[in-house]
């Protein structure tokens, strides 16, 4: 069965094609990210004006790279939700379209959860892509890290899943971001920080990771501490503008505080996945959402956990592939398919 996956829930415009939830033929993605820059975040109204310019050759690109004209496909799939409302319009609208006109079923599927799916993607004629050898079994424990979400989920099978504990403030992503615009990085923060960490002191300051119960996180105190902490670098206290602190900051300060927020960043993840593994014994670790990206993590957590499995890098962050890889496992475990009619976007929508 071959599905055409749709993603836009934020500025990632992607499609890709994918044949039974684990072959990867295609995988194209558009990105505004460059446009958010100048703003050091994204802009709603310019990502949702990318996402319209950019579906209609991106999908067109996806068939065409997989070889596959639209009479193999089988069914589309689209995330519906959580994201950026406008963002979201495009892709369900789109896929709404293609699935009435060419009266093929389609399936909407959670965005934070077809993160996950991007790990069942084990095989591909595509060149350049380093993906899982075996397909992850159940149960199995989900590390969600994106820049919308850093939660820990206990999958029973497809269709079943426990949420163990999520941030009760920022995402880990998001706190990426955050300190990379203190400290003069560009936006998005994840690689910018793990490039300049790679420069610097992981040891030269002490962050705190929260205390937080369960299996919940807490990222904003982090960010607050780096930002005191670069405060006092450059001999300044708490009312000094973070605005200001880029140009203040030289090469290897900005280093070492990037090091040492990732190393906490890590840390504050592996400890509560220490804590869930113990409790839950699952057979599969697996680590998903754009923050999957990070080396640091992805190191500490194969050096602990053989069983761990990461998706290829070009699958972490926001992409079609995971979505029509989740469509599929859905589908082939009796979920019923979308009323195109009926689909309404959910910019909230929870696990
Ligand atoms: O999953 P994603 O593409 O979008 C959301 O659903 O949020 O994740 C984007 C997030 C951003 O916060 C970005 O800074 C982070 O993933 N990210 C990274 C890395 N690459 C991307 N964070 C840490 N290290 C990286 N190498
Ligand atoms: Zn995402």
């Amino acid at each position: 069965m071959k599905i055409l996956g749709i993603e836009t829930s934020c500025d990632e415009t992607a499609a890709a094609v994918v044949e039974n939830g684990e072959n990867l033929l295609s995988n194209v993605i558009a990105t505004s990210a460059l446009e958010h820059v100048k703003y050091g975040g994204v802009v709603p109204e310019i990502a949702a004006r990318s996402q319209l310019e950019s579906i209609i050759p991106v999908i067109a690109q996806a068939l065409e790279q997989a070889k596959t004209n639209w009479s193999e496909i089988d069914a589309l799939a689209v995330s519906y939700g959580p994201g950026l409302s406008g963002s979201l319009l495009i892709g369900v609208m789109t896929a709404k379209t293609l699935a009435l006109n060419l009266n093929k079923p389609l399936y909407a599927v959670n965005h934070v959860q077809a993160h996950v799916y991007a790990n069942f993607i084990t095989k591909s004629p595509l060149k350049s892509y380093s993906l899982p050898s075996t397909r992850p079994k159940f149960p199995l424990l989900a590390i969600i890290v994106s820049g919308g979400h850093s939660q820990l989920v206990l999958f029973t099978d497809h269709r079943h899943y426990l949420l163990l504990g999520q941030t009760q403030d920022d995402a880990v992503g998001e706190a990426f971001d955050k300190v990379a615009k203190m400290l003069g990085l560009a936006y998005p923060g994840g690689p910018s920080i793990a490039q300049a960490a790679s420069r610097g002191n992981a040891n030269a300051f002490h962050f705190p990771v929260a205390n937080m119960p369960g299996y919940d996180f807490s990222f904003s105190g982090l960010k607050t501490a780096v930002l005191r902490q670069a405060q006092a670098v450059v001999g300044e206290n708490y009312t000094f503008p973070s605005i200001k602190l880029p140009n203040r900051l030289k090469k290897a300060q900005i280093a070492d505080l990037a090091a040492s927020f990732q190393i906490a960043a890590v840390n504050a993840i592996t400890n509560k996945v220490k804590k869930a593994v113990s409790s839950y014994k699952p057979v599969s670790i697996v680590l998903a959402g754009g923050v999957a990206a990070n080396s640091l993590l992805r190191q500490q957590l194969k050096q602990q956990y053989s069983e761990c499995i990461y998706p290829d890098i070009k699958l972490c962050t926001d992409n079609g592939a995971m979505v029509a890889s989740l469509a599929y496992f859905l589908t082939a475990n009796n979920y019923a398919s979308t009323d195109p009619y009926a689909l309404v976007i959910e910019p909230a929508l929870s696990m």
